[in-house]
């Protein structure tokens, strides 16, 4: 946090959250909320809901979600500080200088002085492709059918023939050779010295989600080698946590993305009006990449190159999506190569009807895999539906499973009862809902399920606590801050806990403690992320008491493990076994 809390706080409570948004959004007042079309989504009817009293947002259409500042980062695409000063100016409260520790304004500063370079480099090349020397740059983007306007959009460049005028014109503006070569758009060797990375090159400047350049691609006018030359990582540029093109398709209101290999298929898509198109970044797609996406849409079309190696990265893609939770589809390119090529020979239109019958990944997945078998003999023909009872037995949902399966005995004419055995078998050799196993992407291995429970009951916790403040009191003896092992959520509940004991706890306050944007959304979701619909008293109960149950437990095995490292510990390993046992045998009554 570079404010200090108190004035974020005073900025907060000065700026009405229905005032406020009431300034981008139309609302009317519903009881004690306010709704209106969701700003963040396309809709026909108001699911975008504003609380006075909770001075909270949430929409029940696309989950966004959170306090004053959160709305102002997602709508105007702003930084937390720069969300903070705007409110602070609408509510005329005078902020300080930001107040950094000495390590901070040494990251921060350096972090800012390589997105000042790039930037002055984002603009050099821009200069470069309408000069004169660029005009080759120019003609060969032209010749790829992209116009003026969508050139504009991506700030697309040309870095010329002579290897050094990047360099010099960076130097002439008083940056080191130190952070000039830091920021990747030069390299240094004994002969040439410190000399321009990308030359005789077309340039599309990588921008992240808040329109910030932060690296390049250079591709060669023709078929030399290597056809893209990228910028290497730096401090500003991890290239597993951005996507080419999300600065625009975050903002698209569609309820998807589509999944593209290269920056000019993201280009030709935009410019044909799919402006929900994005790329990952010369590198194959990670996890990381699909948790980004997930923060927006919650399906994704696939629209890799319809080639051999294009096929393995849709398959591998696919894998990661579904880790992540997101549904997935695989648009059918033939006969072209991939979205540019199709954009040119078949337009728009054809595009929108490949989107609607785009293939579900899981008989995309069968259809690739079929092609690896001889129908003609039994014997290739049973591993092959061997195979695919494998592959259904990684539906861990058992109704969903059931549904493919019976897509995919009428698919393949398999008996229905058969595939169901076989499945069956399957799961009793393996054990059902294996964790879905994705082919090796060299990304770190993931977390397994169990321990993704184990998060979600903490999170389920705090979720309860914020929504019914009232059932605290009964659980009260129960649980401490302590038992949340995720850090984030740890301090979370440390608020938490603390307000409902003194009975004044206010969610939005909470999110404003965060600094990193990242974690202010996940705490923002904590905050709205809705309870399965409990029924009864009777099914509310146990509910609680099993999600109470899970934390304590977790927390236990936690504590048990750091045991002899950690004092502390112990008193949690024996305060935790008492209050396992007891709530092993407590009813929790939510009676008033
Ligand atoms: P493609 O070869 O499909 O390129 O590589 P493209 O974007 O469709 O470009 P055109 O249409 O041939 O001009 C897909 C992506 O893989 C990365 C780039 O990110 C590219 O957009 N790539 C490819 C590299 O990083 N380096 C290369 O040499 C080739
Ligand atoms: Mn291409």
């Amino acid at each position: 946090m570079y404010y200090p809390d108190d004035l974020v706080e005073e900025v907060r409570t000065k700026n009405d959250i229905v005032d406020v948004i009431s300034g981008y959004v139309r609302l009317q007042k519903k009881g004690a909320n306010h709704f209106g079309l969701c700003p963040f989504h396309n809709e026909k009817s108001p699911s975008f809901s504003v609380s006075g009293p909770k001075q909270m947002y949430y929409c029940f259409g696309c989950g966004a979600g959170g306090n004053v500042f959160t709305f102002i980062m997602e709508y105007e695409n702003y930084s937390f500080a720069e969300a903070v000063k705007l409110l602070a100016e609408r509510a005329g409260v005078n902020l300080p200088e930001i107040e950094y520790s000495e390590e901070m304004k040494r990251k921060e500063s350096r972090k800012s002085r390589l997105l000042e370079i790039n930037k002055e480099s984002a603009r050099y090349f821009y200069y470069q492709l309408r000069s004169k020397r660029g005009e080759a740059g120019y003609r060969y983007l032209a010749g790829r059918g992209l116009g003026e306007e969508t050139m504009k959009k991506f700030g697309l460049g040309f870095a010329s023939v002579s290897s050094n005028d990047l360099v010099q014109y960076l130097r002439s503006k008083e940056y080191s050779d130190d952070l000039i070569q830091e920021a990747g758009v030069a390299s240094f060797d004994e002969r040439l010295g410190l000399h321009d990375k990308f030359w005789n090159r077309v340039m599309f400047p990588i921008q992240d989600t808040n329109h910030r350049v932060i690296g390049f691609g250079g591709r060669v006018m023709g078929d030399g080698k290597p056809k893209y030359l990228n910028s290497p990582e730096t401090m500003i540029f991890d290239k597993s946590r951005n996507l080419y093109g999300l600065n625009f398709a975050r903002t698209s209101r569609r309820n998807r993305m589509i999944l593209c290999e290269g920056y000019m298929d993201v280009i030709a898509m935009h410019q044909a009006g799919f402006t929900e198109a994005v790329a990952s970044l010369g590198t194959a797609f990670t996890i990381g990449q699909a948790g980004l996406i997930g923060r927006y849409v919650k399906e994704v079309l696939l629209a890799y190159d319809s080639d051999g190696a294009g096929t393995n990265a849709a398959l591998r893609a696919i894998g990661i999506l579904k880790e992540a939770g997101l549904g997935g589809k695989v648009i059918n390119m033939e006969p072209y190569k991939d979205p540019d090529e199709f954009m040119k020979n078949l337009g728009p239109e054809e595009f929108a009807k490949r989107i609607e019958t785009a293939e579900n990944s899981f008989f995309f997945e069968l259809r690739m895999l079929e092609r690896e078998y001889d129908f003609k003999d039994p014997e290739s023909k049973t591993k092959f539906h061997r195979e695919i009872a494998r592959k259904l037995c990684g539906f861990p949902e058992e109704v969903e499973r059931e549904n493919y399966l019976e897509a995919v005995a009428e698919k393949y004419h398999i008996g229905f009862e058969n595939l169901r055995k076989l499945v069956a078998s399957y799961a009793a050799q393996t054990g059902l809902a294996v964790p879905v196993k994705r082919p090796r992407t060299g990304i770190g291995e993931k977390k397994n399920v169990p321990e993704e429970n184990r998060k979600n009951a903490q999170k389920l916790l705090i979720t309860w606590l914020t929504d019914e403040p009232e059932i605290y009191p009964k659980i009260a003896k129960y649980i401490r801050a302590e038992d949340f092992t995720v850090e984030l959520y740890r301090k979370v509940a440390d608020k938490l806990l603390e307000g409902l004991s003194k009975g004044n706890f206010s969610p939005a306050s909470l999110i404003s403690l965060f600094s990193d944007e990242e974690e202010q959304r996940e705490v923002a979701s904590l905050f709205n992320t809705k309870l399965e619909a409990l029924q009864t008293k009777q099914e509310r109960e146990k509910a609680l008491r099993d999600i109470l149950y899970t934390v304590k437990r977790n927390s236990y095995e936690f504590y048990s493990e750091r045991m002899g490292a950690d004092v502390e510990a112990l008193n949690q390993v024996i305060a935790g076994k008492k209050a396992l046992e007891e709530l092993s045998k407590t009813h929790i009554s939510l009676d008033e």
